[in-house]
């Protein structure tokens, strides 16, 4: 039976280590929608291409490669996850060649038309959070719930280090820092989808709340929304 009702869509977009993942992954659970973090399809793309010995700065290269492989989107206890040619990169998506490529994977417009699309098939698993840089500005512009989290640099520098320490066992503050910030700036200034305040997103500033505050501020505020009927 065709199912006619709209999904429910919660958009969540900022820059990295703002909170955003924690917070979605969270607001999802209290909701019981499904998560997407859209992320994770451009550094599927690129642990892909660096694994193919494809140089990311040539975008000819990533786009015929892209073309080639077979992505397979399901759902696994509400979470969107795929594998490429039948491989779940699983935590390989967070290494270091992969968040070092990747704003560069992401400037290209041809990968951001084929990503934004597979984004929006999603909807198809039903409502959702979905968090990443263009969410409410152009995955779904048309979805009322958007928020915008952001956090100071420093305070952003010392989350992800925090985030490494524990994956990777180590990491040193200032380098995460000037990464964090180089790919800020590739995000913030390419010409196509750049990361931005879409219309009508509410701005939450999370440097000094806790994840819990914005998990409840963000809940209900979609619940407030869902009984007046959006
Ligand atoms: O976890 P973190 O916020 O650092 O990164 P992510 O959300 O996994 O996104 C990794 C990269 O993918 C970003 O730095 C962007 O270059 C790109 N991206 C994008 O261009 N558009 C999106 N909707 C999501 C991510």
């Amino acid at each position: 039976m065709p199912n006619n009702k709209r999904s429910v869509i919660v958009a969540i977009d900022g820059p990295s280590a703002s909170g955003k993942s924690t917070v979605s992954k969270r607001v999802a659970e209290d909701l019981k929608f499904v998560f997407v973090g859209s992320g994770a399809f451009y550094r599927g793309m690129t642990w892909k291409s660096v694994r193919e010995g494809v140089e990311v700065k040539n975008p000819e290269q990533v786009i015929h490669l892209m073309f080639q492989l077979k992505w397979n989107f399901y759902a696994e206890n509400r979470v969107v996850v795929f594998t490429i040619d039948g491989e779940d990169p699983g935590l390989q998506l967070r290494s270091e060649p992969v968040r070092e490529k990747v704003a560069t994977i992401a400037t290209i417009p041809e990968v951001r038309s084929f990503l934004v699309e597979r984004l929006r098939e999603t909807k198809r698993f039903g409502d959702m959070v979905m968090e990443g840089r263009d969410v409410g500005s152009v995955i779904f512009p048309d979805t009322p719930l958007k928020f915008y989290l952001d956090a100071d640099p420093q305070e952003r520098a010392r989350r992800r280090h925090k985030e490494l320490v524990q994956m990777e066992g180590e990491g040193n503050v200032s380098e995460v820092l000037d990464s964090l910030t180089r790919r800020d700036q590739i995000d913030r200034t390419r010409k196509i989808d750049p990361l931005q305040i879409s219309l009508g997103a509410k701005v939450i500033n999370t440097t000094s709340l806790g994840i819990e505050e914005v998990v409840s501020l963000i809940v209900s505020n979609v619940q407030q929304a869902i009984s007046k009927g959006l």
